[in-house]
């Protein structure tokens, strides 16, 4: 069941990074971040957020996967980061072990998550991302399940 939305906003690329520092920290494995918003909204500078909270050594190894669907960085538990921007059909990710995935021992952060809402579990963080002028952003969080109910209220 999904709950009620948080919003957001971030003035520049390092609140948005700090913003995703702090919610990285709150993460643990099993968990899974489903990111949307169009290219350029800050779905990747969240990313390396997240991952710095969740204990990877520097944010410049966090890149778009784009080309490759996935990334692995090491911090306390692995962290997949995927981008599924050029994913053609919803089938592909099931190439990618989505299902291995998902009953593994990290933390999932997907960009462009939209286009496999079919496959998210039950629980899962949605985070969609708009740009609202050149530095400014609007990050909309959106709980489904109640792990990530109690998550939200432990980040107010
Ligand atoms: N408040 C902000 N939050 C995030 N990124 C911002 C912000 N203001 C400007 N930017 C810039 O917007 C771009 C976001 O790029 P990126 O994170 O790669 O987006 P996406 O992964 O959604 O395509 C970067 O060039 C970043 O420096
Ligand atoms: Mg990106």
């Amino acid at each position: 069941m999904e709950g009620l939305r948080t919003l957001l906003k971030s003035g520049s690329r390092q609140e948005t990074i700090a913003l995703g520092r702090r919610l990285g920290r709150l993460l643990r494995r099993g968990d899974v971040v489903a990111l949307s918003g169009n290219l350029g909204s800050g779905k990747t500078t969240l990313v390396k957020g997240l991952a710095t909270g969740l204990g990877v050594k520097s944010e410049g190894e966090v890149k778009s996967p784009t080309y490759v669907l996935m990334h692995i960085y090491r911090g306390h538990c692995p962290v997949y980061h995927l981008d599924l921007f050029r994913l053609d059909s919803n089938a592909e990710v099931e190439n990618i072990g989505w299902d291995d995935l998902l009953s593994g021992e990290g933390v999932i952060l997907i960009e462009w998550a939209g286009k496999i809402k079919g496959y998210l579990p039950k629980d899962y963080l949605e985070i969609e991302i708009k740009s609202s002028g050149e530095t400014s952003r609007e990050l909309s969080l959106r709980p489904y399940g109640s792990r990530f109910k109690n998550l939200l209220k432990d980040l107010a």
